[in-house]
């Protein structure tokens, strides 16, 4: 497995413009992303966060589920303030990196898909993940 970069942290929102407003006002966040790819009964916004060399800052990804069959419609049942839902990291190359997690018998969650930044991704199990559930992206073409 080559690890990259941490691409983002998943946060389920209940409520997308208080929590825009919470990273605005709180946080401090003055740069923010829509999706570019839409996902399916999901609203999606990226918090950009800054560093000192200005080009690869991390994201906040704010998901909030807009029906009760989504994804993260049973994490926000649960967790009904919201919370801290997935962390995404970096990968070259996404099918190898989906050979290495199913030849160590990690358990990776679904087929192989085009995420929000448009590039693909997958999801392997919290339960193998140390906890974490853990989404899998290719780093996006240009970047780095
Ligand atoms: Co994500």
């Amino acid at each position: 497995m080559k690890l990259g970069r941490l691409n983002h942290i998943g946060v389920v929102v209940p409520d997308m413009a208080a929590a825009l407003a919470h990273w605005r006002d709180v946080m401090g966040a003055t740069s923010f992303e829509e999706p570019h790819v839409p996902q399916d009964g999901l609203k999606i916004m990226f918090v950009n966060t800054p560093t000192h060399s200005g080009n690869d800052g991390t994201q906040m990804e704010l998901i909030q589920p807009l029906n009760d069959k989504t994804a993260v419609s049973g994490f926000l049942a649960k967790n009904a303030a919201g919370g801290q839902h997935h962390v995404c990291f970096e990968v070259p190359d996404i099918d190898a990196a989906r050979e290495e997690f199913e030849a160590m018998g990690k358990r990776v969650l679904g087929p192989t898909r085009i995420g929000a930044h448009g590039t693909p991704i997958f999801f392997v199990h919290p339960k193998d993940m140390q906890g974490m559930l853990t989404e899998i992206m290719e780093t996006p073409k240009g970047d780095h």
